[in-house]
């Protein structure tokens, strides 16, 4: 089943960086997924988080047809570079990869040979101080992967009382922590001083200070929080994980990679079929039945890590549906 070409609806802005080059987004663990899941030749596969298109190239040089899927409109305007460089193999939506299996059904798949998900942000909205995901440079306080989102990080902030600003920060500080953010913040808001990404980072330093022995930012983790509540990460995951598991087919592979341990928590839980086993299928946690005959967790070399820092405290898991 070859993937059909596409109409354009416009002209959409490209990136002004150069495709080919690691600049864009150094995708991670991509060695580790084509050794261990083996893509083959026209198998079709699914890119839910399509970024600048790491996984979709690598995919596409083994011959594979691609379904990629990205909300950014960045990623959208490499895609149809190579929409239209394989307009046979790969076609793009800009969508939320929650809506995965209504997708490969429009497309007419009704099961697929696996799907990827490298989760988080991409280097390229990292580095855009326009979208407000770095405390390192002044930007607006965005936060939005899909622009098209209602809320942005500074209108939660704003809209939110001084309890569910605490109830947000708690998912990564301890509650004195979040209590302590949230009152600093909802006083500087108050000042009219909370407005920029710099605004929010120095507050954060200001209030929570280093950690004993952390070389990580005090911003780190409110960030992470924000950016985890503007774009609903946490709700959405488990929505795409079901999604994929429904559309692969016996043998097939899900292939996940990680940042942090919140989303690798539901991951891993999602693999061992927490609450979830197969409908049919024996409820004994003992014997470990569920929608995954195999699972495999892989970790970044020391060589990866040195030459791509964020692949620090990358996972990459990789499940093979039950038969
Ligand atoms: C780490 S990047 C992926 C990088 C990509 N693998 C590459 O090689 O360039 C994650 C991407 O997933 C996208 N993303 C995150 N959540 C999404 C969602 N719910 N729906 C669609 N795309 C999402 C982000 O916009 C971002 O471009």
């Amino acid at each position: 089943m070859a993937l059909t070409a596409v109409t354009r609806k416009s002209q959409l802005r490209r990136p002004s960086l150069d495709l080919g080059e690691e600049v864009v987004h150094r995708p991670v663990l991509l060695e580790r997924f084509l050794e261990a899941a083996e893509p083959k030749p026209e198998e079709v596969w699914v890119d839910a988080t399509f970024g600048s298109g790491g996984y979709s190239r690598a995919l596409l040089a083994r011959q594979c047809q691609v379904l990629a899927l990205d909300w950014d409109e960045l990623a959208e305007g490499f895609a149809r570079e190579l929409e239209e460089k394989f307009p046979e193999k790969f076609r793009f939506f800009r969508e939320n990869f929650a809506r995965l299996g209504e997708l490969c059904r429009k497309m007419g798949f009704a099961w697929v040979d696996g799907v990827v998900l490298d989760l988080g942000v991409s280097g390229l909205q990292l580095s855009d101080p326009t979208r407000g995901f770095s405390f390192r440079t002044v930007g607006p306080l965005d936060m939005r992967m899909d622009r098209r989102l209602p809320l942005s990080a500074r209108d939660l902030l704003y809209g939110a009382s001084l309890e569910d600003i605490t109830v947000l920060f708690h998912r990564v500080l301890d509650l004195r922590e979040s209590r302590k953010l949230a009152r600093a913040v909802v006083m500087a808001r108050e000042r009219g001083r909370l407005q920029t990404t710099t605004d929010l980072a120095r507050i954060a330093e200001k209030t929570l200070g280093w950690r004993r022995g952390s070389r990580i930012h005090p911003a780190t983790r409110p960030f992470l929080a924000l950016r985890l509540a503007v774009n609903r990460e946490l709700d959405y995951l488990p929505v795409a994980l079901r999604e994929a598991r429904d559309v692969l087919r016996p043998g097939g592979r899900l292939a996940v990679v990680a940042f942090h341990s919140l989303e690798d928590r539901i991951v891993k839980g999602f693999f061992r079929g927490e609450g979830d086993l197969g409908e049919g299928l024996p409820r004994d946690p003992g014997r470990k039945v569920g929608w995954f005959e195999r699972v495999h967790r892989y970790l970044p070399t020391p060589e990866e890590v040195a030459s791509n820092p964020r692949a620090r405290s990358a996972r990459l898991r990789i499940g093979w549906k039950r038969g």
